[in-house]
């Protein structure tokens, strides 16, 4: 019997890429498993974002050393593989294949190699557009689907690694889009994610031309779609018709996550952003002028090469203007082939920790007022999961904040699973800086 044994570390963009991997592996008879040590065949699949993402899957590759040879086939998937190429086989020679995320539809090609004994199979090709699905994607959730929508950047970012570990922009045409969503909703799915590096840039390449917001409103009129989430959104592309969208029909999740990276606008010069630091509040303001209660998360970089505490009070500023309902903060890491290797006056690692730790500090006190403005409200929630712990399902609102509840008329289910995938409202009664917890809201009465 052939195993295979798959982690995944990175975005959204790399787990559904896996849950295409898995579904090939197991159309061509291998049987996933747990644990690397009972695999023949171990896939990493990688993320090079930051230097220390890069540096997990060479710490995992020492781990099992050892092993390779006895019948076990070690594969690097993913950024780092296409950042590295062949260089991968000299720092981890027990490597037998390396694979970046545009090569996947030959996976089943590059298995016959491996099964063959062939000890250096790459697969390397970015310009394709054979990525967006495969008619054996192995979704990990019964219930909420990820949909490639757009593939690679063509933005420059400073500081990015991604156009060279993703490649050039690909948009896939909105039939393929469309029919894959219908085709989800039949199976049972009833929350679409729609994905890309840049969603908001995708651009249909068949002759109907829609834009974004035309792909998102018409994701939501699907019939058994309950809710359509994307993510990420490039400020530069972000335009009034997708907040009209949202406005219009609400399937369309109330939340948008847009990283604006720094709130000094020389620093996003700088980074090569292409948008200054009025031109993403104008954004800004169309989101909380909408009709709903739109929420907004961010990225954050601190600590990019030249950025005085000055600029950093401007990021903490544009955050408090903001009030985020969530942010993700980084510290600045230099990556390969990218433009701002070349800025002198690298910042020290103490100092954008520290910054890190203060904008982290402000936020916190952020999201502790912002959620605390939901206690007494009912919110609708789509059942995740139970938390055996706690006694509590675990929801998500339609904002994409976490809602655990306790459910009073149900005993503990013994499978823990009884409410997944059921939309529920909830009464808010509690809240912290980055969940809600609640009671399942009475059910009104019957007519
Ligand atoms: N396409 C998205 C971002 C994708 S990468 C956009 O343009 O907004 C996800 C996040 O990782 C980025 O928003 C950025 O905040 C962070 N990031 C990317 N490169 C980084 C680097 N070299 N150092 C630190 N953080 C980085
Ligand atoms: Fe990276 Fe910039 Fe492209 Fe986002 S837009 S993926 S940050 S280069
Ligand atoms: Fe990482 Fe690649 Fe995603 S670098 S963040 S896995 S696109």
């Amino acid at each position: 019997m052939k195993t295979f044994y798959i982690e995944t570390f990175g975005c959204q963009m790399n787990a559904h890429d896996s849950e295409k991997v898995v579904g090939t592996l197991l159309e061509k008879g291998y049987t996933q498993v747990e644990e690397p040590g009972q695999a023949h065949l171990v896939l990493y699949n990688t993320c090079s974002i930051r230097d220390k993402a890069e540096q997990k899957v060479f710490s995992r590759l020492q781990q099992f050393k050892r092993e390779a040879g006895r019948g076990k086939v070690f594969g690097v998937l993913g950024c780092v593989a296409q950042q590295e190429g062949e260089r991968i086989f000299d720092r981890a020679p027990h490597v037998s294949l390396v694979a970046g995320s545009a090569s996947y539809t030959r996976l089943p090609d590059m298995l016959v190699q491996l099964e063959a004994g062939n000890r250096r199979v790459t697969g390397l090709d970015l310009n394709t557009t054979e990525t967006f699905d495969t008619p054996f994607t192995r979704r990990d959730n019964p219930h909420r689907a990820y949909i490639t929508i757009i593939e690679g950047c063509d933005k420059a970012c400073a500081y990015c690694v991604v156009p060279f570990t993703r490649g050039p922009e690909r948009s896939r045409t909105s039939e393929s889009v469309i029919r894959e969503a219908r085709s989800l909703a039949e199976l049972g799915y009833t929350e679409i994610q729609l994905l890309g590096q840049n969603v908001n840039s995708y651009r249909d390449p068949s002759h109907a031309g829609w834009d974004f917001a035309r792909l998102l409103a018409e994701t939501g009129k699907i019939p058994g779609i309950r809710r359509v989430r994307f993510t990420t959104s490039h400020p530069r592309d972000f335009v009034r018709p997708i907040v009209q969208a949202i406005d219009e029909n609400e399937l369309l999740c109330d939340h948008v996550h847009l990283p604006v990276q720094s709130g000094s606008s020389e620093v996003l010069s700088r980074m090569q952003r292409l948008y200054t630091r009025d031109e993403y509040m104008r954004r800004i303001e169309w989101i909380k002028n909408a009709r709903r209660d739109i929420a907004i998360t961010t990225d954050i970089i601190v600590g990019f090469p030249g950025e005085t505490e000055a600029e950093f009070e401007a990021t903490l500023r544009l955050a408090e203007e903001v009030e985020y309902d969530s942010m993700f903060i980084f510290k600045y890491s230099k990556r390969p082939k990218t433009s701002a290797l070349q800025y002198e006056d690298h910042i020290p690692e103490e100092e954008k920790t520290r910054r890190l730790m203060v904008l982290q500090e402000r936020q916190r006190a952020t999201q502790l007022r912002r959620n605390a403005a939901y206690i007494g409200t009912v919110q609708e929630v789509h059942v995740e999961g139970y938390n055996l712990a706690t006694r509590q399902w675990i929801g998500r609102t339609t904002q994409n904040k976490t809602l655990n509840f306790y459910e009073p008329d149900l005993p503990v289910p013994a499978d823990g699973k009884t409410l997944v995938g059921q939309y529920l409202d909830v009464l808010v009664t509690r809240s912290g800086p980055n969940s809600l917890a609640g009671e399942r809201a009475a059910s009104p009465p019957v007519q």
